[in-house]
């Protein structure tokens, strides 16, 4: 047994991870006096959410008629019918309170001529149940939406006393035998001290795993540290196989040109300067959802109409808009195309890819931000003593595909639900838990493990194959062959784990130790995201399978539930939630309106 020195701190709630829904799980908790302390590998407002820019959507009505039933109508159809009702319901009812809460605590959004927040068109946010025009529903500070409400969010936290732990990795959680959450084995980066949180709630706020793949919007900390650590409790992960490309990353760098870009009046156009969009998507072009732009992206391109020296991207034009609206309501992104791609966008178009952007799978959860462990008998059983919220977690709300500007939203309505329901279920005079000793070495001994791995595999070696692999086989188009080719070689990329060289054996700044810890939680994701989607035998939201090219929900309306355990991975159904929260007669939406049909735009 490793022998490591460590320090025990006891909270009430402790929560892994400072993004937006770290964040607002963190003040949401604090306001209610428990004891919070919000542990983060990265300070604060360096977390993935600052790079999160054109808005958060919410049925406002500031700049046209718009409510809470559009929006759940047409998250329900962005999901491609996979998300859970309940949540989506919860998601959209609760969407203006909650921004009118961010504007209250001092987030600086944009404004009208009336002094109202701003709202601009984002794809596949419509009026009328997706029958009529598209609505101006998501609400921005300019292109630097994410940034300003990490800021406010982190102040107000902090305002309320919430503790923050910064720079500390999360190693693994503590469980009971019988299966409680007791709290989470960290490592202070900065000065190689070990810390023991016990907590009577630990909440996973820990975000995507987009650097799974080679070309990725995320943040290089996206590793999926939540989902490595439920997998290796012998927890679920759910839905894995959706993974989101957004339309717009720069060619070359991945870096985000936000779908705000061709909200405010961008598009996007082929080598023959078609605005080729007006073909696949007839009523909403270039605000069609992010699955539909990037598969007819990809299909320009392939049949031989991109643009550039290898005809391998695609062109976004923002050079008609007046220089004072770029100026204005896209500085940011103005500011990226500049230094990423030597573009002015006054005058010249943007070079773009579909680039892996977000994870609509994740740790399943109900609408309240407690995590699920599903089985035969209870397909929502709760697992006591963890919560998951944001893009770490899997509510359902974004089903099969997410709509622009649903992220923001989910982050904050869920981080918010997340600690309404600790303030019902955490017992602040409880005694603190006697924690599970064996539970509590078994992280050092994986730890230590790690720190002194010596096979022949250098971690950066590994990981590059890993994301190449992941890149070309679980990639927008998927086919059974390519989906076939790439859980084999995945299957021997997680089987070379056990192969890894470690060369600095320091405890403090080691970035060497610090990345292959990622990688033990990046594997696990991504073989799970490769495992689904080799299963998931249809077409739907992200997931578009060559060989099976249309939905089928008839055997395939089911969320995928996976356990993952070294480079095995167990597949199970977990059955969709279809009942809403209200009904008709309650101001709710009818299940009529909402029933399956086809999803075109
Ligand atoms: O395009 C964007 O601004 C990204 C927003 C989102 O992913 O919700």
């Amino acid at each position: 047994m490793a022998a490591y020195e460590y320090e025990t701190h006891d909270y009430d709630v402790v929560v892994v991870g400072a993004g937006g829904a770290g964040l607002r799980a963190t003040l949401g908790m604090a306001e209610q006096g428990l004891r919070t302390a919000c542990v983060t590998k990265v300070f604060p407002t360096r977390s993935h959410t600052v790079a999160a820019q054109g808005g958060i959507a919410a049925s406002l009505s500031n700049m046209g008629p718009d409510n809470w039933q559009w929006h759940m109508y047409d998250t329900v159809k962005g999901s491609d019918w996979l998300g859970d009702t309940d949540a989506m319901e919860y998601l959209a009812r609760s969407a203006p309170a909650a921004v009118y809460e961010l504007e209250h605590y001092g987030v600086p959004f944009s404004r009208t001529e009336e002094g109202k927040i701003y709202q601009r068109p984002f794809g596949g946010h419509t009026t009328e149940f997706g029958e009529g025009p598209p609505v101006q529903r998501t609400c921005a500070a300019a292109d630097r939406t994410g940034h300003a409400i990490l800021h406010t969010l982190y102040g107000q936290s902090l305002k309320n006393n919430a503790e923050f732990y910064i720079e500390y990795f999360a190693i693994d959680l503590i469980m009971s035998d019988d299966g409680v959450c007791q709290g989470v084995v960290c490592w202070k980066l900065d000065d190689g001290t070990f810390h023991v949180f016990n907590a009577k709630m630990v909440v996973l706020a820990t975000g995507g795993y987009g650097r799974a793949y080679f070309s990725a919007t995320s943040a290089h900390t996206c590793t999926g540290d939540g989902g490595g650590m439920v997998a290796r409790a012998g927890l679920a992960l759910q839905d894995m196989e959706f993974v989101q490309f957004h339309p717009t990353g720069i060619y070359g760098s991945g870096c985000l040109i936000t779908e705000g870009a061709r909200g405010e009046g961008g598009y996007l156009t082929n080598s023959e300067g078609e605005r080729f969009m007006e073909r696949y998507a007839p009523t909403y072009k270039d605000l069609a959802p992010r699955d539909y732009v990037s598969r007819s992206m990809t299909m320009e391109i392939r049949e031989g109409r991109g643009v550039g020296e290898h005809g391998d991207h695609i062109h976004l034009n923002l050079s008609h808009l007046p220089a004072e609206a770029l100026a204005e309501r896209l500085p940011g992104i103005s500011e990226s195309a500049k230094i990423f791609a030597g573009v002015d966008v006054t005058k010249e178009p943007i070079p773009v890819l579909p680039t892996v952007h977000y994870n609509m799978g994740g740790i399943p959860t109900n609408y309240w931000g407690e995590v699920l462990n599903p089985t035969a008998d209870n397909p929502n059983a709760v697992v006591p003593g963890l919560m998951a919220v944001g893009e770490a977690g899997c509510a359902s709300v974004h089903g099969a595909n997410r709509l622009g500007s649903n992220s923001l939203i989910d982050l904050v309505v869920f981080g918010r639900a997340a600690a309404i329901r600790a303030g019902k279920v955490v017992d602040k005079d409880a005694p603190k838990h006697a924690l599970n000793q064996p539970s509590v070495d078994a992280a050092f001994d994986r730890f230590d493990g790690l720190r002194n791995a010596n096979g022949s595999t250098p971690t950066a070696e590994l990981r590059l194959e890993m994301q190449r692999t992941m890149q070309s086989d679980a990639a927008v188009f998927r086919t059974d062959k390519t989906l076939k080719e790439g859980v084999v070689k995945m299957t021997e990329i997680a089987g070379k784990m056990g192969d890894l060289k470690v060369t600095d054996r320091s405890l403090i700044w080691n970035s060497d130790l610090m990345e292959t810890l990622e990688l033990t939680n990046l594997m696990p994701n991504a073989l799970a995201t490769i495992v689904g989607a080799e299963a998931r035998k249809e077409s739907r939201g992200a997931h578009a399978h060559e060989d099976y090219p249309t939905r089928d929900d008839e055997n395939w309306r089911v969320h995928t539930i996976s356990r993952v355990e070294g480079t095995e991975v167990t597949l199970s159904h977990r059955p969709v939630i279809l009942d809403p929260l209200t009904t008709e007669e309650q101001g709710g939406i009818s299940q009529a309106k909402i029933a399956p049909k086809a999803r075109t735009f």
